[in-house]
């Protein structure tokens, strides 16, 4: 299988860091032109789009808070005036602000609401109506155009002392599979991506040492994902090898999501 996302555009949301970052590396490598949305890390987004420029590749970076209308509007057009084009939304932009329910604030159940799942709102939106001014270019790729969704794999697996986050993941699900019943008879592919414990920062305290021990045995694989792992997966999802593939979420997550805790128990 030969993957190629050459003379494609992708917009890569929250691509300073962790998975989006690595994502934007890899869509970069099979091809893409790539748009690194960043909110705080300008410096880190500036030096991946560099990175991936010395390479040989096409990278812009664009400050952006996808939480935000006008923001999103001016990220859109932003690559728009650069590339020209947009095929593939990577909706990755995501945070985590724990607390125990009775300790919750609004401030953090609405900060986590607003940027993991108003922001996928925002950019999803964005991403189809801009798919929808565009033609299909057949050589190029049979879709109109591609939208991956970062979910986690909490969507499914409730979370004590996550709520905020948990609940963000849970609306992410149902937000994928309504827009791909909308969208799907305009060739426009929607999927998610539900990934377990990955190594990167925000969850660097929990993969960590004795945390991280205990962590491998709620994954039947035996290991703490890689960022390689997802994007692998993110560049199979935006390319035509997944064409038939549509309002799926692939769990990547070494089989946390088969409750390992019943194995010899329940
Ligand atoms: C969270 C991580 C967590 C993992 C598995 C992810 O969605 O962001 O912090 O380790 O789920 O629980």
């Amino acid at each position: 299988m030969h993957i190629s996302l050459k003379q494609q555009v992708a917009l890569v949301t929250g691509g300073s860091s962790g998975l989006g970052a690595g994502s934007a590396r890899g869509l970069a490598e099979a091809g893409a032109a790539v748009v690194i949305n960043y909110h705080s890390d300008g410096e880190s987004a500036q030096s991946l789009a560099a990175e991936i420029r010395d390479g040989g590749g096409q990278a812009i970076a664009v400050g952006a808070d996808v939480s935000r209308e006008d923001d999103v509007a001016r990220l859109f057009a932003k690559t728009i005036e650069t590339f020209g084009r947009l095929d593939i939304l990577l909706a990755n932009s995501g945070l985590q602000q724990d607390a125990a329910l009775t300790e919750m604030s609004l401030d953090d159940w609405r900060t986590v609401i607003d940027v993991n799942l108003t922001g996928q709102f925002l950019c999803v939106r964005a991403a189809v109506r801009q798919f929808q001014r565009q033609q299909v270019r057949p050589a190029v790729s049979r879709a109109l155009g591609k939208i991956i969704q970062m979910s986690s794999v909490h969507q499914r697996i409730p979370w004590a002392g996550h709520v905020n986050y948990a609940a963000s993941k849970g609306g992410v699900d149902l937000l994928m599979r309504s827009v791909a019943q909308e969208v799907g008879h305009q060739r426009i592919r929607v999927n998610g991506i539900a990934p377990g414990a990955i190594r990167t920062d925000i969850n660097a305290d929990t993969t960590q040492g004795g945390a991280g021990k205990k962590l491998l045995e709620l994954i039947p694989c035996g290991r703490i994902g890689e960022v390689e792992d997802v994007a692998n997966a993110v560049v199979w999802l935006a390319s035509d090898a997944s064409d038939y593939v549509h309002g799926a979420t692939l769990f990547i997550d070494g089989g946390m999501t088969l409750y390992p805790g019943f194995r010899d128990n329940g």
